[in-house]
């Protein structure tokens, strides 16, 4: 195990309302990257949360009669931490940028700044979009009806805002960004979200208005108690006091912060890139801080060809999917089915479909057939490979190659091409299993022994171990039936916990030895019938 830490973080996201299918896709993206990692015997740490403040919340509260803070309290605990446990996040720490640790940890990061003489008092003029907290460039505005200016995501009508207040001067760092994106060509990816960062620093770069005077609904600026911290401000520095930036060096968060920081990655929405990949390493930088190491923009999710979000009606609650599908489903669904980093979209038929071929007939029916007849002909007890020939080679190849892909695509952060290699591996083995028909074999197989028997036992060990790489490569996918899997397979008794099996040497063939007992439970993936309406 190495020192350094993989610390992965999602977006925190705006208690407005319930969790949708959009908010819970990039921490479905996130945990199965934090389980891949843990996976590989890495220390790994796995942030996710909830940002609280701004106008956006405040109204949200307001519309439904409540104070922010009782209002996003209740959200809190009814929806956004049960959710986590609906789509099987197994997050480290869950932070909320109403705990007082964050609130004067922030404090503490802008007066130092305000202190080094960073933060200047100015006017500002401009258009801003609630639904997105952002002051918006007036060239990127859409043109609605009777000359009103739209935001460009949200399609609604924009604020005009104009105030008194503090400003951070991002436009002095220029240089700077450009230079540390150069000498760190895979801080943000893919490769389009960064060539949109390098063109938006190189021609639009502003200084940043970083508190508001007109509501209260914030963290106080520490030096103006007329004024609170722009919401964004504060939520950026979520990744760093959940870390323990802002405690003493000497005291236990301190030294958390010193190993655990800069993050490995910020996973976020492209709608947030700017923030992530401009705003905040600029913040880090002013205040001598080292910049996060990775910032990933994946697509949205689409209804209509519009970004689903928790505000429209078009939002969709995970557990409207996972109560009928389960949560492998619906995590393999979506991280197989996007291309991570590009837009998708969902729908019920698609879901179906995959989930019946590859996972009920698929990946369910194999590991049913193949657990059933080591009972039916083995009583259970996997047999010694006996006649081993090209055909089982080529499968003990497949699953180093595919192991091989699959940890390679985590690298890259292409989730999809990961869970693809599995799953085409899986295929390989059904179509193995389908051509050597074991069940005609075993018409021939003398209980006694002989050239057929052996060939049964050689066919259903391959198949067996072949199964083995599956549970260990699906787990950070799928960690529910990989665990049905990993029990049905005997292999707890010969290499112990799927937990502590690595990754890394999840292709190297025989690890699976004979004399295990397999099992054949219930179904992994009960095939389901969905009906209109
Ligand atoms: N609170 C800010 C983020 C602050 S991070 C320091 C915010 N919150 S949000 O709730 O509006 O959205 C957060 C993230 O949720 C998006 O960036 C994206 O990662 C995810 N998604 C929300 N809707 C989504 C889709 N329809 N599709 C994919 N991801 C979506 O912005």
């Amino acid at each position: 195990m190495s020192d350094s830490t993989f610390y992965v973080t999602t977006p925190i996201y705006y208690v407005t309302a319930a969790p949708s299918i959009g908010s819970a896709y990039t921490t479905v993206a996130a945990d199965v990257l934090a389980r891949w990692h843990r996976q590989r015997g890495e220390n790994t740490w796995f942030l996710t949360g909830t940002d609280e403040h701004g106008q956006k919340v405040m109204q949200a509260a307001e519309a439904n009669g409540a104070t922010p803070q009782d209002f996003t309290d209740r959200l809190v605990a009814e929806e956004w931490k049960p959710v986590l446990d609906v789509i099987d996040a197994s997050n480290d720490d869950f932070i909320r940028t109403t705990d007082p640790k964050h609130v004067e940890r922030v404090q503490k990061f802008w007066q130092t700044l305000h202190d080094a003489g960073d933060v200047y008092e100015g006017d500002f003029e401009g258009p801003y979009c609630v639904a997105c907290e952002e002051f918006k460039i007036a060239s990127e505005l859409l043109d609605g009806e009777g000359g009103v200016k739209l935001c460009p995501i949200h399609k609604t009508p924009v604020d005009l805002v104009a105030e008194r207040n503090y400003f951070f001067p991002l436009s002095k760092y220029k240089d700077k960004l450009l230079a540390f994106y150069e000498d760190n060509p895979t801080f943000v990816q893919p490769e389009s979200a960064r060539n949109e960062v390098i063109s938006f620093v190189n021609s639009d770069l502003h200084d940043l208005s970083i508190s508001r005077s007109t509501f209260d609904w914030g963290i106080e600026v520490p030096w103006d108690k007329e004024q609170v911290l722009y919401v964004w401000i504060d939520a950026l520095l979520n990744y760093a006091t959940a870390a323990g930036y802002g405690a003493d060096p000497d005291s236990e968060d301190g030294k958390i912060f010193a190993t655990r920081w800069p993050a490995s990655l910020h996973l976020v929405g492209r709608d947030i890139l700017r923030f992530h990949a401009v705003i905040w390493p600029a913040m880090l930088m002013a205040a001598g801080v080292a910049p996060p190491q990775k910032v990933f923009a994946h697509g949205w999710l689409l209804v209509g060809g519009e970004k689903m979000s928790k505000s429209k009606a078009n939002a969709i609650h995970p557990s409207e999917i996972v109560d009928t599908f389960g949560s492998d489903a619906y995590r393999y669904y979506f991280m197989k089915m996007i291309a991570f980093g590009s837009d998708g979209s969902f729908s019920w038929e698609h879901l179906h479909a995959v989930y019946t071929s590859e996972l009920a007939n698929g990946l369910g029916n194999l590991v049913a057939r193949v657990t059933a007849m080591v009972n039916k002909y083995f009583d259970g007890v996997l047999p010694e490979t006996a006649a081993a020939g090209e055909a089982e080679q080529t499968v003990a190849t497949a699953l180093k190659n595919a192991a091989d892909t699959a940890n390679d695509a985590i690298d890259r952060i292409a989730i999809n091409e990961a869970v693809s290699a599995v799953a085409d591996f899986v295929s390989i083995i059904n179509g193995y299993v389908t051509e050597q028909e074991p069940w005609k074999v075993a018409k021939d197989a003398l209980p006694s022994g002989g050239a057929a028997r052996d060939r049964l036992a050689t066919i259903l060990y391959t198949a067996s171990e072949a199964l083995r790489g599956v549970a260990v490569l699906h787990a950070p996918t799928m960690p529910k039936s990989a665990v049905l899997l990993w029990d049905a397979l005997g292999a707890e008794a010969q290499l112990g916990s799927l937990a502590s099996q690595n990754a890394n040497n999840a292709g190297d063939w025989g690890q699976l030895r004979a004399g295990a007992i397999l099992t054949k439970g219930a179904s992994l993936f009960p095939r389901i019938e969905i009906t209109d309406g």
